[in-house]
């Protein structure tokens, strides 16, 4: 019966079980990271209109979600910050005063033990223009300038209590700069996550919505062009030259190919960032009944994985990992 198979790849699907005992990739509760948004001057969560579940928190109710988060068995939450007053080179994000310094030192007390409390270090959310980076003159994004500005803020964070800083603005030099300013005031333990392979992503709208983001234009000078696979791979590997402990593509679902080919090139940890669009397009479909919104969840996070993400930074972090514990 030559017309029947001799290899029957369906053997390995029969029952959950088996299934189970043969899936080639793991997702757990460590392995998820959770962006969380604290407002200055908030005495009550208030919801985020394009990120349904999502709020921009009070100092109060930030300390109890990540409690919740720690609770969850999550490996970390990251900190953004939007803060009451913003200038054109973001003094916010250096002030140890500044919300976002207040909010990891609150949070490095309340959770520093169960998971690793993480800042943003950019500056965008701190500008009245909403550049990443300081200006010139002409209105350009300064590279170096904004060198200085990143190794201050990264020395308000590390001795506010942060354990490792996402460096998402996307300056060159960045990690090298920061390490140095890290080493030279003793902080050689706190954790540097870059954000190598960032792309100019249309996918990051909700976020500019939870930020209040002022900017006006785009970031294409210094975000990455989303038709770029190669550069993506070099940047990364840049990063982990200039001492990068980890490094991150961003974001995720449409950038699984950079995900993967930046996980064969590098031998630290590589992470991924599942970003506000992409948090958005399921909850929309989700709500109109058109997907099953925690397969889609689950499976999108596993796909993220599979491409090659040590850890995924998701707005469903703590949900994911509740589901993960109770299936
Ligand atoms: C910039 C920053 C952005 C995001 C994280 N850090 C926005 C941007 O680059 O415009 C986007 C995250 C998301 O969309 O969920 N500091």
């Amino acid at each position: 019966m030559s017309r029947f198979p001799d290899a029957r790849l369906r053997r390995l699907r029969q029952s959950a079980p088996v299934r189970d005992l043969v899936r080639e990739t793991s997702l757990e509760p460590r392995q998820l990271v959770l962006p969380m948004f604290v407002r200055e001057g908030l005495t009550d969560a208030a919801p985020i209109g394009s990120m349904p579940g999502v709020v921009q928190h009070s100092l109060d109710s930030l300390k109890a979600a990540a409690a919740d988060a720690a609770e969850a068995g999550l490996g970390g939450v990251m900190l953004f910050g939007v803060p009451a007053e913003r200038d054109a080179i973001g003094s916010g994000a250096d002030d140890p005063d500044g919300i976002l310094n207040v909010a990891a030192t609150a949070l490095a007390a309340e959770v520093g033990d169960a998971l690793v409390v993480q800042t943003d270090l950019c500056l965008d959310e701190f500008t009245d223009h909403g550049h990443c980076g300081v200006l010139t003159p002409a209105g350009a994004v300064d590279n170096d300038a904004t060198l200085e500005r990143y190794a201050s803020m990264a020395l308000a964070q590390a001795r506010a209590g942060s354990q490792l800083l996402g460096l998402s603005g996307m300056m060159d030099g960045q990690v090298a700069v920061i390490r140095e300013a890290l080493d030279d005031e003793g902080f050689h333990d706190t954790l540097l996550l870059a954000y190598s392979a960032k792309y100019a992503s249309a996918f990051y709208g909700p976020f500019r919505e939870a930020v209040d983001s002022q900017l006006q234009g785009d970031r294409r000078t210094y975000q990455m062009d989303p038709g770029n696979r190669r550069e993506g791979v070099r940047e990364a590997l840049f990063d982990q030259d200039e001492g990068a402990d980890i490094v991150m593509v961003k974001p995720a679902m449409a950038f699984l190919d950079v995900l993967r080919e930046v996980r064969d090139a590098v031998d630290v940890p590589v992470w991924a960032y599942q970003v506000s669009g992409e948090y958005a397009m399921i909850e929309a479909a989700a709500a109109n009944g058109w997907i099953d919104r925690r397969a889609a969840v689950l499976e999108s996070l596993m796909s993220i994985r599979r491409a090659g993400a040590d850890a995924v930074l998701s707005y469903w972090a703590v949900e994911a990992a509740r589901w993960l514990r109770t299936p």
